[in-house]
């Protein structure tokens, strides 16, 4: 006999008992609302495999994050002076007794050692299980639920337990509660015979806002060419030889195509004709170098990281365990929210890149509270280690990111549906750099780059008094309750997103989206990393405590592009961090806002190189 326990309105923190099948007793875990736009069809197939990924507590995780703190902030003693995998790795481990724990669960239910695997900090423990079995871990019942728009499915549950004495020493188990749908965050452009989107003004060349000369033709296409000119690194040679390297992730069967490279390298960056970069299988990630399976987001990623940075050795991590997303009931995935499957791997690795582009995410509030902070705080551990974490800030705006705006709305899925705006994650997460977009010359802000405030994360010390000036500007009331202000906020920085060339299976197209900017940002992070190991320095590591204060300097602020919405103004753009300006439309009787977010505003890369030498 299965019991549990179900609340119709339930907030966090829930700590119900009842009676578990084997007589021990289980303690609610987790409990969430079904969450809005799923569907639940049928229990799930007792013999459905499910990778269950179990977090131990990580007890002492604040000295980690104050280890961060100090090694990133150009002000402090420390800063610069990296931790290593061991010292990481000693600061997040578990407590010796909730492994033993945990593994005399895991052997009472009969799963032996040799089924487990752990991470290299031993804070994680996975394990393959049939569903029944999950079932009985987890006092649960999981089912097969359906997304109503796209017709995706997934096994999950809205609840989960553990046993009394297992509940204090796991932070969370999943897949239970994700019903995140992980989506890359591109959007793309056919090439036409000529771009109508800007205008020429005939001149041969025009000027940045920072004052740079730009080739006129930049305003309505982006090349390598034209974003050194734009952000002042013409000229600047990095080695293929001082220990530097350059990172891109990629999900989603996203291949990046080694003759889709060349032909770009041929057009952009000629002498870069013929090099080359590695691929890391990840996961079951696979490496199809047929033409057609090359990957919009994955050539756009490679293309201009690695454009941008030749000749950096560069990396490209392809990770499995995303969908395909079979809507078929029989076949339904049961795949984690795959950051974790990458984690996993580059937290293992002795030398990671310093600096690594990640293109994907989601609505904050389909990655579970527990999970969404899980995950940061492993990106947390990069950032200590001296690896700088560039994250696309989103192509949604405030909104969802539903590509068609008359079906997006900025409802909260926790059961209170309210509305909202949404913020994206892994963007929202506070130790990590979220870079929105901008387009044209002098640059604007981009209408689709997202942004906003986080409702998981609190706003961290070194942004609060760039958005306190910010918010101090609106008119009281504005937007109230549609944000949360003491949410961390996003995105940091931004760079260009709209009219990349880039070429994918075998032709030149045009490309779009923060999925641009964020390989942008991080190609002039690498040259900046490249100027400080060439000069014996450590690299810049965790980046925003240097950004909100020493490297403004080096940033050029984005103060104009209002998109002037159907009905009101929006934010104004100001002096200083800006979440920019919004757009409100009026669309089938409700409003949809975007909002376009530039941050601290697009690299100087000439001036940070003088600033992080100096
Ligand atoms: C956490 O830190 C305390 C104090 O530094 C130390 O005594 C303890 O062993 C650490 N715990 C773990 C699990 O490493
Ligand atoms: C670039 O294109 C935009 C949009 O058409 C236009 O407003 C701007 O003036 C152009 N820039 C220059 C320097 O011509
Ligand atoms: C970079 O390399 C090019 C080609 O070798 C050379 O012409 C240029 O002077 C170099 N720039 C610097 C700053 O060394
Ligand atoms: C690239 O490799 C091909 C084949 O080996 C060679 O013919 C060509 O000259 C090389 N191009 C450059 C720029 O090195
Ligand atoms: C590679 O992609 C092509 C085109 O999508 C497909 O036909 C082929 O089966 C794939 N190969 C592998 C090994 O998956
Ligand atoms: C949420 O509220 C909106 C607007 O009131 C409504 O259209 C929608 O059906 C509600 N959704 C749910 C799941 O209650
Ligand atoms: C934006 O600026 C205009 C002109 O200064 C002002 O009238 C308006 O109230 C401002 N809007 C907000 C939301 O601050
Ligand atoms: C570009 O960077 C150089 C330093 O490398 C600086 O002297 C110059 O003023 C910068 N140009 C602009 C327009 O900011």
């Amino acid at each position: 006999m299965k019991v549990f326990v179900w609340l119709s309105v339930v907030l966090y923190a829930v700590s119900v008992t009842v009676a578990a099948p084997q007589g021990c007793t289980h303690k609610v875990k987790e409990q969430i609302e079904p969450p809005r736009g799923w569907v639940k069809l049928a229990p799930a197939p007792p013999d459905h495999i499910i990778h269950l990924r179990i977090a131990l507590l990580q007890p002492n995780f604040t000295q980690l994050e104050q280890a961060l703190y100090e090694v990133s902030d150009p002000d402090h003693a420390r800063y610069g002076q990296h931790l290593s995998k061991e010292q990481v790795e000693e600061l997040v481990a578990p407590h010796s007794e909730s492994i033993n724990v945990v593994d005399e669960w895991l052997a009472s239910l009969g799963i032996q050692q040799s089924e487990l695997s752990r991470s290299s900090a031993k804070d994680w423990v996975k394990v393959k299980v049939p569903v029944s079995l999950a079932e009985k871990m987890l006092d649960t019942t999981y089912h097969v639920w359906q997304h109503t728009e796209s017709g995706d499915t997934i096994v999950r549950t809205t609840h989960y337990g553990l046993p009394e004495d297992v509940h204090g020493h796991v932070e969370l188990v999943q897949p239970t509660t994700i019903f995140s749908r992980f989506r890359g965050m591109k959007t793309t452009y056919r090439l036409t015979s000529s771009n109508q989107q800007a205008s020429d003004s005939g001149a041969a060349s025009i000027r940045s806002a920072s004052g740079t000369v730009v080739d006129a033709s930049c305003n309505s296409t982006i090349t390598i060419t034209c974003l050194k000119e734009l952000y002042n690194a013409t000229g600047y040679n990095s080695s293929a030889t001082n220990g530097n390297t350059i990172g891109i992730t990629g999900y989603l069967e996203q291949y990046a195509n080694f003759m889709d490279l060349q032909s770009f390298y041929a057009q952009q960056r000629p002498d870069a004709v013929n090099s080359t970069f590695k691929v890391t299988l990840i996961n079951g990630g696979q490496n199809n170098q047929t033409l057609s399976a090359a990957g919009i987001e994955a050539d756009l990623d490679v293309e201009f990281a690695f454009g941008l940075t030749y000749p950096t050795p560069s990396y490209f991590y392809s990770t499995g365990g995303s969908p395909p997303f079979i809507p078929d009931m029989d076949t339904p995935t049961d795949t984690n929210e795959p950051y974790a499957e990458w984690l996993d791997y580059i937290l293992g690795v002795p030398n990671p890149p310093q600096t690594i582009s990640t293109s994907y995410g989601d609505d904050e509030q389909t990655v579970p509270e527990s999970y969404a902070q899980r995950v940061c705080a492993s990106f947390a551990q990069l950032g200590a280690r001296g690896v700088s974490l560039m994250f696309s800030s989103g192509d949604g705006g405030v909104g969802d990111g539903d590509p068609d705006p008359a079906t997006q709305t900025c409802y909260t899925n926790d059961g209170r549906n309210v509305t909202r705006f949404i913020p994206g994650f892994p963007a929202s997460c506070p130790y990590v750099t979220a870079v929105g977009g901008t387009t044209y010359v002098p640059e604007v802000a981009v209408f689709f780059s997202g942004g906003g405030f986080s409702i998981y994360f609190a706003q961290p010390s070194y942004q609060t008094a760039a958005v306190a000036s910010y918010l101090a500007k609106l008119a009281p009331g504005t937007y109230q309750g549609l944000y949360n202000p003491y949410g961390r906020a996003i995105p940091d920085v931004s760079a260009q997103a709209n009219y990349f060339l880039v070429w994918n299976a075998g032709e030149p197209i045009y490309v779009g989206g923060t999925s641009a900017s964020s390989p942008t940002f991080t190609g002039f992070v690498s040259l900046l990393n490249d100027a400080l190991i060439s000069a014996g320095r450590p690299p810049l590591g965790f980046l925003n405590p240097f950004l909100y204060s020493r490297g403004v300097a080096g940033l050029t602020d984005i103060t104009a592009g209002n998109n002037p919405g159907c009905g009101t103004e929006g934010f104004n753009a100001t002096v200083g961090w800006d979440p920019g300006k919004l757009l409100n439309c009026e669309k089938s009787g409700w409003l949809t806002i975007t909002i376009a977010v530039t941050g601290l505003g697009t690299p100087n890369f000439g001036l940070l190189k003088d600033i992080v030498l100096s």
